[in-house]
């Protein structure tokens, strides 16, 4: 991403999270009463104008709101284990830690980006009067110049106890480096650790319907010096984690995303477009 300036697909991201809210039938996929309010009046006037009705603004947001949702479905899992550390990382203007649903100390949530993103994220915090919870710290890093063991240690992340670490819609704008160096850190942390995140597929396994909607989405990307960079396929990305030392992985393509988040809705969202992969994986 660009060195100064905060990251541009955040936003985008955020306001089809906003989208979902103000479109999409109930029950909500990804319930999140701040995700309008974070992007701010002039944004959600955007979102609104737009509508909810463009075929690749419903994929896409279908599949934004998935891969939090599946996140959080995880890090539940985790908390239910025990685990009391949360790291977002590559956060964006992601809200799940001013809506925590669970109990006082239960969690101590760490939220690492980019400094020029996560500066701008606090501003847009303050701007809509979103008031920083105790248990929240921030962590600026950029994963390709900086460890994610520096950035974490110097904010007082515990690496001495299990964590579960989200990391959603960053992995195609990395580096192989960056991507295994954080693979690597986690993997090095005690067991009951855990992550998920998503990646995406190389063009050629992409049927012509998806190959099109990768050509706008990435030429999108690309005008906001975001490209894509990183590509997987399924079982590329499981050796991968293997190798890295992870067990009880789990990848979801959007078909899957489908049966388990949006079979029986009123309104027929869907996840498909440009075959992104959602995956689980255990320390
Ligand atoms: C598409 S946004 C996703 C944001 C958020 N995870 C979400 O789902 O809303 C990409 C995020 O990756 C972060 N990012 C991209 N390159 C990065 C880098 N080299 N170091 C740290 N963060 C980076 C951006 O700052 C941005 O927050």
């Amino acid at each position: 991403m660009h060195e100064a300036r905060p990251s541009r697909t955040a936003m985008h991201v955020a306001m089809r999270r906003a989208a979902h809210q103000i479109f999409d039938a109930r029950p909500l996929v990804l319930d999140d009463p701040i995700a309008v309010p974070i992007i701010g009046p002039e944004a959600e006037a955007r979102v609104r104008e737009k509508g909810g009705t463009a075929r690749i603004g419903r994929v896409s947001r279908a599949f934004m709101v998935a891969r939090s949702r599946y996140a959080e479905d995880k890090l539940a899992e985790a908390v239910a284990r025990g685990v009391d550390q949360y790291v977002v990382l590559g956060a964006g203007l992601d809200t799940f830690a001013y809506r925590d649903p669970f109990p006082q100390d239960t969690l101590r949530v760490f939220e690492v980006d980019h400094p020029a993103t996560q500066a701008w994220k606090r501003w847009k915090l303050k701007n809509a009067g979103i008031a920083l919870p105790a248990n929240v710290t921030y962590a600026p890093v950029d994963f390709e110049e900086r460890t994610l063991s520096d950035g974490l240690t110097a904010a007082g992340f515990d690496a001495t106890r299990p964590a579960f670490f989200s990391w959603l819609g960053v992995v195609m704008y990395l580096t192989d480096a960056a991507i295994e160096g954080t693979f690597r850190y986690i993997a090095s942390l005690p067991t009951g650790s855990g992550m998920a995140f998503d990646a995406i597929v190389p063009n050629s396994a992409l049927n012509w319907f998806e190959r099109i909607i990768r050509h706008m989405i990435s030429r999108r990307v690309r005008r906001v010096e975001e490209p894509f960079i990183s590509f997987f396929r399924p079982e590329e990305l499981r050796a991968k984690l293997s190798n890295a030392g992870f067990h009880d992985i789990e990848i979801l393509d959007p078909d899957a995303l489908y049966e388990r988040y949006f079979r029986n809705r009123s309104d027929g969202l869907r996840p498909m477009g440009h075959s992104l992969l959602v995956t689980s994986a255990q320390v």
